[in-house]
C-alpha cells in the first residue's frame, strides 16, 4: 500500500516538468534555459516543505528561486505549497519562477556553473551536534568553497539557525575560508517578527517555542564585498567627523 503511494507520487512529480527536476546536472551552465530569462538565481539548500521558497517566489517574480532537497515528499509538498500561493496571490496557473529540484547539496558544483547563482540561502540546516559527524554540517568549510564557487561577482549566502552550537561552528567555518561577515544578529526577532523577511517551517515553529534565531549574512562575490567594505568605511568617516576627541575623552571619565 505505502509502496503504491511512492510511486503515484513519485509519478505525479515527474509529470511536473515545468517545476519538478529530478537531474539538476543536466541543467549545469543552462538554468537560464529552464527559467527563459536571464534573471539572477536563489537557492535555498535544504528547503523542507518549501514555505520559504515559495513565499519568496511570490514575492519577487523578477527572481528566480531554486529550491533543493533530497525526498520526493518534500518536493511534493513543496510544489503544492508554490502552486497554491501562486493561484491565491497571483491567480496563476503557473509558478514562472520556480524550479524544485531533487539533489545533494553535496554535489552543488555538479549541477551549477561557475557564478551560476546569485544567493543561497541556509535556513535551519540540520545541525549535526557530534562532532564526528561535522562534516556534513552545511556550513562546513569544504561547502562554503562549494557555494563560493557557484555565486557570482555579487553572490552572498544568508544563514539562519536556532542552533547556538551550529552558529558557533558556522561563524569559525566562515571566517576560516575568509568570508566577509554582516548583519551578524544572535536574537533576529528580538523586537517582533522582521517583516521584510520571510519565516521558514522550521522557524515558525521555534519563534513559537520562544527560542532565539541566529543569523548571519557572507559576502562573497568581489563586487559586493568592495561595495559593503566602501559602506564601512563611509559610516566609519562621518561618525568620526561628528564625534570630536573631547566626546571621546568625557564618555572615559
Ligand atoms: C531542519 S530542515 C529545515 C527545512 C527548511 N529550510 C526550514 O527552515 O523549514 C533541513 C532540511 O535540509 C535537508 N538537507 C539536509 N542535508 C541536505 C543535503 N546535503 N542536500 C539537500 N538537502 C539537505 C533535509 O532533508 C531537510 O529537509
Amino acid at each position: 500500500m505505502r509502496l503504491r503511494g511512492r510511486k503515484s507520487m513519485k509519478e505525479d512529480l515527474e509529470r511536473q516538468t515545468d517545476l519538478i527536476v529530478f537531474e539538476p546536472r543536466k541543467l549545469k551552465g543552462r538554468w537560464n534555459e529552464f527559467f527563459d530569462n536571464d534573471r539572477p538565481i536563489h537557492i535555498e539548500c535544504g528547503m523542507g516543505k518549501g514555505q520559504f521558497i515559495s513565499r519568496w517566489s511570490v514575492n519577487n517574480p523578477d527572481i528566480n528561486y531554486i529550491g533543493m532537497d533530497m525526498y520526493d515528499e518534500l518536493l511534493s509538498r513543496a510544489s503544492e505549497k508554490a502552486r497554491a500561493f501562486w493561484k491565491k496571490e497571483r491567480n496563476s496557473e503557473v509558478v514562472p519562477n520556480l524550479a524544485l529540484v531533487r539533489g545533494n547539496v553535496e554535489f552543488l558544483e555538479e549541477m551549477f556553473e561557475e557564478g551560476e547563482l546569485e544567493r543561497i540561502y541556509l535556513n535551519f540546516s540540520d545541525p549535526w551536534p557530534k562532532s564526528k559527524h561535522g562534516k556534513r554540517r552545511l556550513t562546513h568549510p569544504r561547502f562554503l568553497m562549494k557555494y563560493k564557487q557557484a555565486l557570482n561577482e555579487v553572490g552572498e549566502i544568508h544563514f539562519k539557525t536556532d542552533s547556538l552550537s551550529l552558529f558557533e561552528f558556522s561563524l569559525n567555518s566562515f571566517s576560516d575560508v575568509e568570508l566577509q561577515m554582516r548583519n551578524i544578529s544572535l536574537d533576529l526577532h528580538r523586537s517582533g517578527i522582521r517583516e521584510d523577511l520571510v519565516l521558514t517551517e522550521y522557524e515558525a515553529k521555534f519563534i513559537g517555542q520562544g527560542k532565539p534565531i541566529y543569523r548571519l549574512e557572507a559576502v562573497i562575490g568581489d563586487k559586493v564585498r568592495e561595495e559593503h567594505r566602501r559602506r564601512v568605511a563611509d559610516e566609519l568617516e562621518k561618525q568620526l567627523s561628528r564625534g570630536t576627541s573631547k566626546d571621546f575623552e568625557s564618555e572615559e571619565e
